[in-house]
């Protein structure tokens, strides 16, 4: 058994829509644990609540309620300036869009060195150096340290975000659809690498995605996100192969490939996804759930355990019933 790294205790965000000007609820209640040295897949629909969780995590937003727990420490109550020394460099981001998240007017030295100058750790060591070894830990040429962002191809840039991501030796990387930009080729390659830093540095990744074969390939486990709740957790093997809530079962059926031996897995639901701003009362499938019973509309479901850490928030698959 792998040891905890961060719990999510009834984590929950919400914004105010100022378009609405009421409030929306981005994440709901969610708890989470995910486990040192693991890669953890969040999945789900646009609008679920992927990447808030993310950005909670890494205290770029505040939390409204719950409890972040970082090796027993609470990270929500940290002091911002506290939370900046004490956890900024073990904690990193690898955004979607590399040419985004990328300072065009740097060199890509000064931007892979730049959580490091800021955890002021460079203790006086050759900077184009330093920047070399990271390049070549991401397979990158070292001589690129000179170049700016757009002398490189899109999957090199992805890489650089990388490379910045593991300057500080962090414990944990949010990856935000990571490859989702990249052309197959590429995005395989960079799956590859962020495998292999994460064998030889021990790093533990969230790893948000809408591509499920990509999560298949790299995830040690998944949890699946509707409408701002995760409703079903387990290892891949467990979710893939035997999803049991409604909503995982729809999900994995209208995306992977059709294969006749889990034909009695596939799932359809009615209409259309809710508004986040009017949120289901009850189980928050209830409006587009085949199995719904009238008891669905009222009962608040809770993630219970079906077996060897297999968690899913529906009743009717806890008793059984379906
Ligand atoms: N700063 C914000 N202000 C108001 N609403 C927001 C804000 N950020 C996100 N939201 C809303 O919160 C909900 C969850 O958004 P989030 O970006 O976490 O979803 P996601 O699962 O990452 O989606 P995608 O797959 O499209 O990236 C959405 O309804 C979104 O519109
Ligand atoms: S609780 Fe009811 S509505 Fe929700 S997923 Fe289960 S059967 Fe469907
Ligand atoms: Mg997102």
């Amino acid at each position: 058994m792998s040891e905890t790294l961060i719990n999510v205790n009834n984590l929950t965000k919400i914004f105010q829509s100022r378009m609405h000007k009421q409030p929306l609820i981005a994440v709901n209640d969610v708890t989470i644990d995910i486990k040192k040295g693991h890669t953890v897949g969040l999945v789900g629909e646009s609008g679920s609540g992927k990447s808030t969780i993310g950005r909670c995590l890494l205290r770029l937003i505040e939390i409204d309620n719950g409890e972040i727990i970082f090796e027993g420490q609470r990270l929500d109550k940290l002091k911002k300036d506290d939370f900046r020394k004490k956890m900024r460099s073990r904690m990193q981001m690898v955004f979607q869009d590399p040419y985004d998240s990328l300072n065009p007017r740097k060199k890509i030295k000064n931007i892979v060195l730049e959580p490091i100058r800021l955890a002021g750790k460079m203790n006086g060591r050759d900077p184009d150096l330093v920047a070399g070894e990271l390049l070549e830990k991401v397979r990158l040429n070292p001589s690129l340290i000179n170049s700016y962002r757009h002398q490189l191809t899109p999957g090199q840039q992805q890489c650089v975000g990388i490379a910045r991501a593991i300057a500080t030796n962090p414990d944990f990387i949010v990856l935000d659809e990571p490859t989702s930009l990249l052309d197959v080729s590429v995005r395989m390659n960079v799956l590859q690498i962020l495998a292999d830093l994460q064998k030889t540095l021990g790093i533990t990744y969230l790893f948000i995605s809408h591509d499920l074969s990509t999560v298949q390939v790299i995830c040690h486990d998944v949890a699946v996100m509707y409408l701002g709740k995760i409703i079903e957790t387990g290892t891949v093997n467990q979710v893939f192969n035997t999803p049991r809530h409604p909503y995982s079962k729809a999900l994995l059926s209208s995306v992977l490939l059709p294969d006749p031996s889990k034909k009695h897995l596939s799932c359809e639901l009615k209409g259309e996804i809710p508004s986040p701003l009017d949120m289901p009362s009850g189980c928050p499938l209830h409006t587009r759930c085949p199995s719904a019973v009238p008891e669905c509309i009222h009962s608040k479901q809770q993630m219970q355990d079906i077996g060897e850490g297999h968690i899913v928030a529906c009743m009717r698959v806890v008793n059984g019933e379906i």
